[in-house]
């Protein structure tokens, strides 16, 4: 049976030098932005977890990419990691299935000493199709286990069914782990339309603390029922694939475009952040996680959480704007 927690990266095959990239010296990290914290653009922007109230900053980073090995491409994951707390950010989404991400997210934390000003999110699946048999609430366990080793922490803050692979089986065991205080919230993730309805079952039977979904100006089916849902459950939303897609597909189709005026309405100097402030303002969302490997690209996704956010009007303008390159 194939691995339900393998991507299928081609960079998943390479793993070998991972010591020596990780190894390289790193640069002086940069003075830290406190959530609050005052620039030019305005106050970090955070929204409350419903179920603690602890805040989070409404921009994190997604990590798919994150598994790789060589020194050339551990560099610009290094710096993009050391800059996203000096940034203000926290929110760091990885998954067991994302090659050897948690791993490389793990080495690097603990190097630079990063893990108390992180938001560790991971996610593990036990697959859910086929006819092979289902693993064992024990092979489940010994599963949920190893994402402590590969991040190189005692406590994870947010453990999450991949996919909604396995609830059943893996969701009693992630709650003893949280009764345990070694993970801080549940949840559940889809980026597919087809599993909303199992995902709104599970969020009606569920103790969920979070869901992931996707989210964007290209897609926006997540509005129709899973947001409003979990705004009025109180579950917290990570909004997955912001930009379409590892293939970025809503940035490449405005590749060339000029930048809306009205854009600087909302401080935005960038389609990225157009298109984040975008989903940000969303009342049900907590934080969007943008994945990228660029530490330019996180600086440019960073200041979607500062500055004004779009009111009813200007999201239905950038709807307008985005529906009329989209299909002229
Ligand atoms: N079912 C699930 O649970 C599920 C499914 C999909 C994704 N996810 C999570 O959600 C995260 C986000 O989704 P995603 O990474 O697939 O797609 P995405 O965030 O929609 O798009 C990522 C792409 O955008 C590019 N990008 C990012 N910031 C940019 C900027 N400011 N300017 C120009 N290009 C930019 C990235 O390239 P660069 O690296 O060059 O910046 C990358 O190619 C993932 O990393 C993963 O953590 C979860």
């Amino acid at each position: 049976m194939s691995d339900p927690n393998r991507h299928p990266s081609r960079r998943d095959a390479i793993r070998a030098g991972l010591a020596a990239g990780l190894g390289l010296a790193f640069s002086r990290l940069p003075a830290a932005a406190q959530p609050g914290s005052q620039d030019a653009a305005g106050p970090l922007i955070t929204r409350r977890i419903p179920k603690t109230g602890e805040a989070l900053p409404v921009v994190g980073i997604g990590t798919n990419q994150f598994g790789v090995s060589t020194p050339e491409e551990l560099a610009p994951i290094r710096e993009t990691l050391q800059r996203l707390p000096a940034l203000g950010l926290r929110v760091v989404d990885t998954a067991r299935g994302y090659g050897s991400s948690e791993e490389v997210i793990g080495r690097i934390v603990k190097e630079m000493g990063l893990r108390d000003r992180l938001f560790l999110a991971t996610k593990y699946s036990l697959g859910g199709r086929g006819a092979a048999p289902a693993p064992s609430a024990q092979e489940a366990r010994a599963g949920l286990e190893q994402a402590f080793a590969r991040l190189q922490t005692d406590r994870i803050d947010l453990m999450m069914v991949h996919n909604l692979g396995g609830t059943e089986t893996l969701m009693p065991l992630m709650q003893e782990l949280k009764q345990a205080g070694r993970f801080r919230y549940l949840g559940i993730s889809t980026s597919s339309d087809g599993q909303y309805p199992a995902l709104l079952q599970a969020m009606n039977d569920l103790p969920l603390d979070f869901i992931e979904v996707d989210y964007s100006i290209g897609n926006r089916n997540a509005e129709q029922q899973v947001l409003p849902a979990a705004q009025e459950k109180g579950i917290a939303v990570l909004i997955n694939m912001p930009f379409g897609g590892r293939r970025a597909s809503m940035l490449t189709e405005v590749a060339g475009q000029a930048l809306p005026e009205f854009a600087k309405e909302i401080g935005a100097t960038s389609f990225a952040q157009l298109f984040l402030k975008y989903l940000i303002a969303q009342p049900a969302v907590t934080a969007v996680i943008p994945g990228t490997r660029n530490p330019r690209h996180l600086e440019d996704n960073a200041a979607a959480a500062r500055g004004p956010l779009p009111d009813q009007r200007m999201r239905r303008r950038i709807e307008a704007f985005y529906d009329g390159v989209a299909k002229g």
